[in-house]
């Protein structure tokens, strides 16, 4: 049966509610398209075919999800859900059967999907029954279990708006039959000169006697459409609680699986803990025993075992080595490598720059375009002067050597083995190896000096009176 499957999966639309430049089926969820869970899905059932169809910035939904096993199907102006279907099945074959998914029900789960394929009905929608029906299709049953029809909310009489099992829109029916039925659709939206419904073909299927199926989804919370950023916020945290619960059984320690966001994937080995609030993303590897204090946010980072990555750090595209100490508040950004046991403290940026093994930059540095031996000891407050306005250039610090706090180390410049450059130097040229360096402007005292004093000022001029204060400015959206 799978041979012949055809996805349909409908992404036209523009998303009106989210208030947004970004087609709705392109917003993030968990860090990519929601589209592209979508699709995730779909292929999971080895379908013959996917169509996609696209309409609102068609060239960016397809740009941002294409693939060999894809075909885009345009539909220039939303004329609803069944035109949309109906653009799909146009010009194909029609055997098989296809299946309809949503580009906005993004994580359905496949266990609904599989539930829509395996019914023996013609007709198979997919329902939920929710607290609050509101905004979505009503599903009318009669007798109950047998659905008759569905009814948008718009033309829904009082009685059916109380109806709480809801179309989720995901549905499948052989191809021939979909195509038949879509068309006596396509003429009832004629006579109504309004939408063409594909939950129509509901009512079309019974009229021919046809057996309608109705699935119910046994977890109502993730088949729900996303329409706003409300929906679509209740998804995201419905998608981090699920990566939570699998990596909490995968063996990774976390403080709090409702505040832990994985927004791509994760490597991690044995005895890792992430804490509170930590964002990981892209590509994420973890040797043993590595700990993420809380607030961190990693993207595409190894970390190797027993390192040790303190609160509210920021790495990108870097490799912490084994046994590394880095942070509380240290950035690291790409190109950075901490080698074995190096140290990196707080308010400490790194980019493009080795940190050999052992050594140490413990406070308040700029190492960027830099090589750092081992065991060296950056001191606070050095400062790799890497940009010249036009090009940059590197920093060569040899093994054992000794940077003396606020040296600003003037780039292209090394600095040789076991040398020791004294406190505040302003390096211009190479410092040998072994020795001191320094530059110093000679210390003075003046003992003829003295300090001016405070004249007497009018009230009106002390900052802190309220009645001079600016008054404050306001913008934004009203509610
Ligand atoms: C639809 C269903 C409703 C169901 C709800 C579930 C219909 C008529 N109604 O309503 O019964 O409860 O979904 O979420 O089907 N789209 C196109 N082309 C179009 C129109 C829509 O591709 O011409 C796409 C949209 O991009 C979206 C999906 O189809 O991904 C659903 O469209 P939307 O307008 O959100 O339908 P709802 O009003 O939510
Ligand atoms: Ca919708």
């Amino acid at each position: 049966m799978t041979a012949a499957l055809h996805v349909v999966i409908l992404a036209a639309g523009k998303g009106t509610r989210m208030r947004s430049a970004l087609p709705k089926v392109l917003q993030p969820l968990g860090g990519r398209p929601m589209l592209s869970h979508v699709l995730e899905r779909a292929r999971l059932l080895s379908p013959a075919r996917i169509s996609v169809v696209i309409g609102h910035q068609a060239d960016r939904v397809r740009a941002s999800v294409a693939a060999d096993d894809l075909r885009f199907v345009e539909q220039a102006e939303q004329k609803g859900t069944g035109h949309a279907v109906s653009l799909a099945l146009a010009g194909q074959e029609p055997a098989g059967r296809v299946l309809v998914l949503y580009g906005d029900v993004p994580l359905i789960p496949p266990e609904d999907l599989e539930a829509c394929l395996q019914a023996s009905a013609d007709l198979v929608v997919l329902g939920a029954e929710v607290a609050d029906p509101r905004g979505y299709g009503r599903l009318v049953e009669h007798p109950p279990g047998h659905l008759e029809r569905i009814v948008e909310e718009r033309d829904a009489d009082t009685a059916q708006q109380r109806i709480r099992r809801i179309n989720t829109g995901i549905l499948s029916a052989p191809a021939a039959h979909l195509k038949r039925w879509l068309a006596q659709g396509e003429a009832e939206a004629d006579r109504r000169a309004g939408e063409w419904y594909l939950t129509d073909v509901v009512a079309a299927a019974r009229a021919e006697g046809r057996p309608v199926a109705l699935a119910i989804s046994a977890t109502p919370e993730a088949v729900l459409g996303v329409n706003d950023r409300l929906q679509l916020a209740g998804q995201e945290r419905l998608f981090q609680r699920g990566q939570a619960e699998r990596c909490l059984r995968a063996g990774l320690a976390l403080t709090d699986p409702g505040r832990f966001d994985l927004r791509g994937q994760l490597h991690f080995g044995e005895d890792c803990l992430v804490d509170l609030n930590v964002i990981l993303e892209g590509t994420v590897r973890l040797g043993d025993r590595v700990r993420i204090g809380p607030g961190c946010r990693l993207r595409d980072v190894v970390v190797e075992d027993d390192a040790q990555i303190d609160a509210y750090s920021v790495l990108e595209s870097c490799v912490v080595g084994p046994g590394c100490r880095v942070g509380p508040f240290a950035r690291l950004r790409p190109g950075a490598q901490l080698e074995a046991g190096a140290a990196v403290g707080n308010f400490v940026e790194m980019k493009n720059a080795t940190l050999g093994p052992g050594a140490k930059a413990n406070h308040l540095t700029y190492l960027g375009d830099a090589e750092v031996g081992p065991r060296a000891n950056i001191g606070a407050g050095t400062i790799t002067c890497n940009y010249d306005g036009a090009n940059k250039h590197r920093t060569r610090i040899g093994a054992d050597a000794f940077i003396g706090s606020n040296s600003a180390l003037v780039a292209p410049v090394t600095v040789g083995d076991g040398a020791t450059i004294g406190a505040g130097t302003v390096l211009t040229r190479d410092a040998p190896s072994g020795v001191l360096t320094f530059s110093r402007p000679p210390q003075q005292t003046r003992s003829d000096w003295e300090r001016p004093r405070r004249t007497a000022r009018r009230p009106a001029d002390d900052p802190g009176d309220p009645e001079s204060s600016p008054p404050g400015t306001d913008s934004g959206t009203d509610l």
